[in-house]
């Protein structure tokens, strides 16, 4: 089989991880090799140039080196009926797990105060929230979701509210979906955290009026898609108190623009997109079982539903 890795970063990596894992196929490198474009059966792309994928005539699958596929669906262009399988990666769940923990207990144990006061020169003990009543809330019940509730639960966290597409059987866990659903589950959220895929149903979910139902004083951390969240209205609740503070991995545009007002916001914590990297080593793996199942004609795990987006 010939595979052709198009993504703009670390190709040496991937090729060499992707040679080792596949030794039955050619790996070719977008850019780098000289390729016919009708000999390519599989396309392994992170965020590849629009219109690109739909000029392959003899395309069998399409292998997204992420989770979300959003950035593929906007392509007009893209062959629907060429399957499309998204990345899920045990080494992916766990960079998110790391950075949904660390910023619930940031906010959890008063950091976000802390930092101020040291700048202040100022010594005031707050007493600690109690764990075990605290209202978590996980927009988002998928595999990184699930995971992430699941070390929070092992911390002791035993309020988690979880809200996705369709209801889930969570042991531990509340779990709420619908719009309904979408109100008692922000009204529980006194610490949200948002792992939504960006799709037309999640598109600007978070905004003022959501916003404005979860508990006054909340928490927000975003590490799902920038798309969910309106920027205006997230900083007015920022502004107002209804939102205490928040944590952002992801922008509605990447890199976030110089001038975007929230570089400088001291209830703000702004990470580049780094909750959880793809990592060739442990990726390529999990790619090369993939492709051999689209080569055998099997269905293999992640398969992209694309009416749903995900
Ligand atoms: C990263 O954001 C991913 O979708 O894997």
């Amino acid at each position: 089989m010939n595979v052709l890795l198009i993504r703009a970063d670390e190709t040496k990596a991937w090729r060499s991880a992707l040679r080792r894992h596949l030794p039955e196929a050619d790996v070719y490198v977008w850019g780098e090799d000289d390729v016919d474009k009708a000999d390519i059966d599989y396309a392994c792309v992170w965020k590849p140039e629009p219109g690109l994928l739909a000029t392959f005539p003899n395309l069998k699958g399409i292998y997204n080196l992420g989770a979300g596929v959003d950035a593929l669906l906007q392509d007009e262009t893209l062959p629907r009926d060429v399957p499309l399988v998204r990345l899920v990666d045990p080494m992916l769940s766990s960079g998110m797990v790391e950075y949904v923990v660390h910023g619930v207990l940031h906010f959890h144990r008063d950091m976000h105060f802390y930092a101020g006061q040291q700048k202040a020169k100022n010594w005031t003990q707050h007493l600690n929230a109690n764990t075990q009543k605290r209202g978590v809330g996980i927009l988002g019940l998928g595999e990184l979701g699930q995971d992430c509730a699941h070390a929070l639960l092992m911390l002791g966290f035993e309020n988690i509210a979880g809200w996705s597409r369709t209801e889930k059987e969570l042991p531990g866990i509340q779990s709420f979906a619908g719009e309904d659903g979408l109100n008692q589950f922000l009204q529980h959220s006194e610490i949200l955290v948002n792992l939504l895929p960006a799709t037309k149903a999640t598109h600007r979910l978070l905004n003022r009026d959501t916003l404005s139902k979860l508990p006054k004083g909340a928490f927000v951390i975003n590490a799902g898609r920038g798309t969910t969240v309106n920027d205006d209205d997230l900083i007015e609740t920022l502004n107002n108190g209804q939102v205490a503070a928040a944590m952002l991995d992801v922008f509605n545009t990447e890199p976030l623009p110089q001038d975007h007002p929230y570089w400088s916001m001291n209830n703000l914590i702004l990470t580049p997109h780094i909750a959880s990297l793809t990592t060739p080593m442990t990726a390529a793996e999990i790619i090369t079982k993939g492709l051999r199942d689209l080569e055998d004609g099997n269905t293999p795990d992640n398969l992209v539903d694309i009416e749903q987006g995900y």
